[in-house]
């Protein structure tokens, strides 16, 4: 066998033409990639051999594979011994977690990685080689289709731990049909963090069954849409929220796409829903009439944090959500939370003088204290690291010890910079270009939204995460989320449109080393992507496919 090795290390990329990657249309691209002469022929009983694995997990992830690969072609993947297997998943304990091998000979394919969650990205990978996006789509082929792979060898791990993508369901709710198809595609991408953007001035959506009034009132308003400019609310009530099940069944279906998912309850800011659902404790004035957001922008009506009550609140909110999500991370917001009522409140001057300070910021993190001691105090399973938005290092992270992390999206590199240097650790997910619920393009068929158009795919594929970071502060540099906020986007169609292809952009900054990163050679290899979201059936951007 002939190979040709392609350039995707440092003397082959000066040796090869950039046009040339474009041969295997992979998003994101791998670390080292030799193509080869020849393919590989799926037989219509093709034989498998998987390692044996804790639980049977490594068969478990051919079998989801397989699933989906009978559904579009009508071919089995059948059991047999390792010797006469066409296809073998096999163990290699010396590979990084998330990496694989993927090496493709005419005669058999190889998979090998240390843990399941490698395999599932080597299949990932497989399913984007296959002439048909329809295995990953999940679809039937109608198409004659000849179910081959290209002859390959593919060495691959993610340059970045955090992959993430943020959706707001607080301003909108969208339901778990949505989420589910969103998690699909992450996992195309192999993202690995869904960062589920829960509670808003506008909105509370999901059940805490000590608090009821949170989704009886909280997760409804009386307006569809958000009143801004010339836009006024409508009037008609709208809402909705997940129950404890809804949000379980979520789980699942991120687990089984090696996902986690990031709860974010927004507090002590962005939370009128939840103030106008019990302000008898939460709000600073509750004699005065609450209800639930209906304008964008930021609310002043937070939460009181200097009431015993408020901080309990908290806590038995954080003890459901620990609950329900079994994952590492708990996002509890911490953005754009007006001090001017806790400055009006008695009780609240009170407090900042007992904590010994003057800025009320600090009233913030003295409220967060308290929610991390409680976690603290919880058995081990049960433990959670909490993330922050950038604001709060305009107040005294000291509190708060070195164990959190900041989600730096205002002055992003600034903020993440200093975060690292306060010895915290860090997430990039810059407002610009990484909002990308922005316009992406000038085009008059843009849907309403934020911007000018100027995040285009290009745009958000061309932001160098981690740029000129010293070395010894670049181990705090957990990796990169896109965010999806919905102020201006009341359907499902909308966000998918504004997601795709911008997502696939952010994918590869997560995973691709920065050097192998070009625009054109990655519009290249997106154009096989159209194929992928129409059989999806999700909407996205059409005017970067040719
Ligand atoms: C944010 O965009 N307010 C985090």
């Amino acid at each position: 066998m002939k190979i040709k090795k392609l350039f995707l290390g440092l003397v082959a990329a000066v040796a090869l033409p950039v046009a040339a990657q474009s041969e295997l249309p992979l998003i994101p691209l791998p670390a080292h990639v030799e193509t080869g002469d020849g393919v590989f022929h799926f037989q219509k009983k093709t034989v498998t051999a998987v390692d044996a694995y804790p639980g049977d997990s490594l068969q478990w992830v051919l079998d989801q594979f397989g699933e989906k690969f009978t559904q579009a072609s009508g071919y089995k993947l059948v059991k047999g011994k390792a010797k006469k297997a066409a296809l073998r998943l096999q163990l290699d304990p010396s590979l990084p977690a998330e990496g694989y091998k993927l090496d493709v000979k005419e005669k058999q394919v190889v998979v090998t990685a240390s843990r399941p969650v490698g395999f599932f990205y080597a299949l990932q990978t497989l399913q984007q080689l296959l002439p048909s996006r329809a295995v990953l789509a999940g679809t039937v082929e109608n198409e004659a289709t000849e179910w081959t792979l290209p002859v390959v060898s593919i060495a691959d791990e993610p340059r970045f731990g955090w992959r993430g993508f943020m959706l707001d369901e607080g301003r909108h709710f969208y339901g778990k049909e949505e989420i589910m198809k969103i998690l699909d595609v992450m996992a195309a991408y192999k993202l690995n963090r869904f960062h589920w953007h829960l509670t808003e001035d506008q909105g509370w959506r999901i059940e805490i069954k000590k608090y009821p009034k949170l989704t009886e009132v909280g997760a409804w308003r009386n307006s569809k849409v958000l009143g801004w400019g010339d836009v006024k609310p409508d009037g008609q009530r709208y809402g909705g929220f997940y129950t404890q099940d809804d949000a379980r069944e979520i789980v699942k279906y991120a687990r089984d796409r090696f996902i986690e998912i990031v709860p974010e309850v927004d507090i002590p800011g962005h939370s009128q829903a939840a103030v106008a659902a019990y302000p008898e404790f939460l709000s600073c004035d509750p004699q005065n009439p609450h209800e639930v957001w209906l304008w964008q922008g930021v609310s002043a009506d937070v939460i009181n944090v200097s009431h015993p009550q408020a901080v309990q609140f908290a806590k038995d909110v954080i003890d459901e959500l620990t609950d329900i999500f079994p994952f590492g991370y708990l996002h509890l917001g911490g953005d754009e939370c007006p001090t001017s009522k806790w400055e009006q409140n008695a009780d609240c001057q009170q407090l900042l003088k007992q904590i010994g300070s003057q800025n009320y910021r600090d009233l913030q993190i003295n409220f967060y204290r308290q929610l991390q001691d409680h976690i603290a105090r919880k058995p081990a399973a049960q433990q959670r690291r909490l993330i922050f938005w950038n604001e709060v290092l305009h107040g005294n992270t000291a509190p708060l010890g070195k164990d959190i992390t900041i989600m730096a999206w205002v002055g992003a590199d600034g903020a993440a910079r200093d975060a690292a240097q306060r010895g915290l650790t860090t997430i990039l997910s810059p407002q610009i270009p990484y909002y990308i619920n922005r316009r992406q393009s000038t085009l008059e068929t843009e849907p309403r939204s934020q911007g000018h158009g100027t995040e285009t795919v290009e745009v958000v594929y061309n932001y160098v995460p981690m740029k000129d970071i010293p070395a010894d502060l670049q181990p705090r540099y957990m990796g990169v989320q896109a965010n999806f906020w919905t102020e201006w986007v009341e359907d499902a169609q909308t966000v998918q449109y504004l997601t795709f292809p911008r997502l696939a952009a952010v994918a590869e900054a997560g995973w691709t080393p920065q050097s192998l990163r070009k625009y054109p050679n990655f519009l290249q290899r997106l154009q096989a992507e159209s194929d992928y979201y129409e059989k999806k059936g999700v909407d996205y951007g059409k005017h970067v496919f040719k």
